[in-house]
């Protein structure tokens, strides 16, 4: 981006607020009070600009609801949303936008303030570096399973909570913390520096591998699958793992409404959103599965792979390579703002990039063991990386060959500089186990 588009972005680094007509605002009131599904539903399709197909999965989802909740719904849910949708346009907070490294926050009922605003349809897109739509509207329209998952948080989310923070963190290189903090006897500026990862004697730590997935681990920092436009298809048709983390845990979309496009050199932190849904299926087969709701201590990194669906043999590649460990050790080092406590936290992971993105699993697990190993401050840190592997047999047997790795080359310089050796003659973990 030229310095022209920059300074335009820079002074645009406010969230810019929906102007209501005095129609929307009206039919916004109107919704205040209770109203029965027949009145409500031509409101909220209006204020969804009347979309060219009726907001089905959103009537389909109403359906679906127990006697209780539908009443809930249309007698508290619908017009509390209405009420805070213009309180927040009424008196807009001044927000930042996170387009570089920085913090904000948001208490659990702006996040709903938001979310409401977007279930009308109402939120403006910021800018074309963020990701867009920013509005539930299509999965109104088509996407029921997920119109579930935000009803129940809608009516479930409670008002004792409202004040507790969901923090966002927007982490880029910093040469002080990433270099001088881990790796303290190199003299470089630059993280993709091959000699800084040849050198580098820490030791290769354990993964931990366990045969689920990656939202079961509470207490932990969650990896994301992601696109580097944060949340991906969430609000759209997409629903493999980030897609899926992000509609259990729809505050978590407040990221997707707040962060600009990530560089390679980036990563997003977002910290204490609680889960709401549990589902079952996957992508097209994904289903709803009610919970009650409960924070579990989990915080989300948002970590975007590199896309090889286009051409698998670039990953690799040594710049490939070095990108990926970077990527992910920028994100496993997390952030200077933690507390200890916070910064021990088990990371867990699993396929990252392994999936729509097409990345070599063996490859991907030994680039996530050097940046973890790498990420550890000094050795007596007690930190844990487990690796979900969503029920895959095959992954069940890495542990056996990943501690035989662990065992023959011991340090992280070691590994990497084979890994750089590496033909595609041979399978990865073949590779690394046989060399002489
Ligand atoms: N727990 C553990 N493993 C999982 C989970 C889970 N909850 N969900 C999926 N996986 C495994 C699956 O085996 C999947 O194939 O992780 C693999 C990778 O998941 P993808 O979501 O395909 O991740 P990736 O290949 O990085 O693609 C990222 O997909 O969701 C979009 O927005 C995202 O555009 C980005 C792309």
């Amino acid at each position: 981006m030229d310095q022209r588009d920059q300074n335009n972005l820079n002074n645009q680094s406010f969230y810019k607020y929906p102007k209501l007509s005095k129609q929307q605002t009206d039919y916004l009131s109107l919704l205040c009070s209770p109203k029965d599904s027949y009145s409500a539903y031509p409101i909220i399709e209006f204020l969804n600009n009347n979309p060219k197909k009726h907001l089905e999965a959103l009537q389909s989802a109403i359906s679906s609801l127990n006697k209780n909740d539908q009443y809930e719904l249309f007698q508290n849910t619908l017009p509390k949303m209405a009420q805070y949708s213009l309180e927040l346009v009424e008196n807009s907070p001044k927000k930042q936008l996170l387009i570089s490294k920085g913090t904000i926050q948001f208490t659990r009922k702006e996040i709903y303030q938001f979310l409401s605003l977007a279930f009308f349809g109402l939120l403006i897109a910021q800018h074309d570096q963020f990701p867009d739509p920013c509005n539930l509207t299509y999965i109104l329209q088509d996407s029921i399973e997920k119109a579930k998952c935000y009803l129940h948080y809608f009516i479930n989310a409670r008002e004792e909570q409202e004040n507790e923070l969901v923090t966002l963190e927007r982490i880029s290189f910093n040469k002080n913390y990433h270099i001088d903090h881990f790796f303290p006897n190199q003299k470089t500026n630059s993280i993709l520096d091959l000699e800084l990862w040849s050198n580098c004697n820490k030791s290769l730590k354990n993964i931990e591998f366990c045969d689920q997935y990656i939202e079961e681990q509470e207490n932990s920092f969650l990896v994301d699958f992601a696109n580097k436009y944060v949340g991906g298809g969430v609000l759209d048709y997409g629903c493999v793992q980030e897609e899926i983390l992000f509609t259990i845990m729809p505050e978590n979309i407040i990221a997707v409404l707040f962060c600009k496009v990530l560089e390679d050199d980036e990563v997003v932190l977002i910290k204490n959103s609680i889960r709401y849904s549990d589902y079952k299926g996957y992508g097209y087969s994904f289903q709803f599965v009610k919970r009650e709701p409960k924070n579990l201590n989990q915080n989300i990194l948002v970590l975007d792979a590199q896309d090889y669906s286009y051409d698998s043999l670039k990953q690799y590649q040594p710049n490939e390579i070095l990108r990926e460990i970077n990527k992910s050790f920028i994100g496993f080092s997390l952030s200077q703002q933690l507390s200890n406590e916070e910064f021990l936290l088990p990371i867990s992971t699993g396929k990252w990039g392994c999936g729509v993105f097409e990345g070599d699993c063996e490859l991907k697990i030994i680039i996530q063991l050097i940046a973890f190993s790498a990420s550890i401050a000094n050795e007596d840190q007690q930190r844990k990386m487990i690796f979900s592997t969503f029920k895959d047999k095959k992954t069940n047997q890495y542990q056996k060959v990943l501690d035989d790795i662990i065992k023959k080359y011991k340090s992280v310089g070691n590994l990497f500089q084979q890994l750089l050796k590496m033909s595609k003659k041979y399978r990865v973990f073949e590779f690394l186990v046989n060399k002489q």
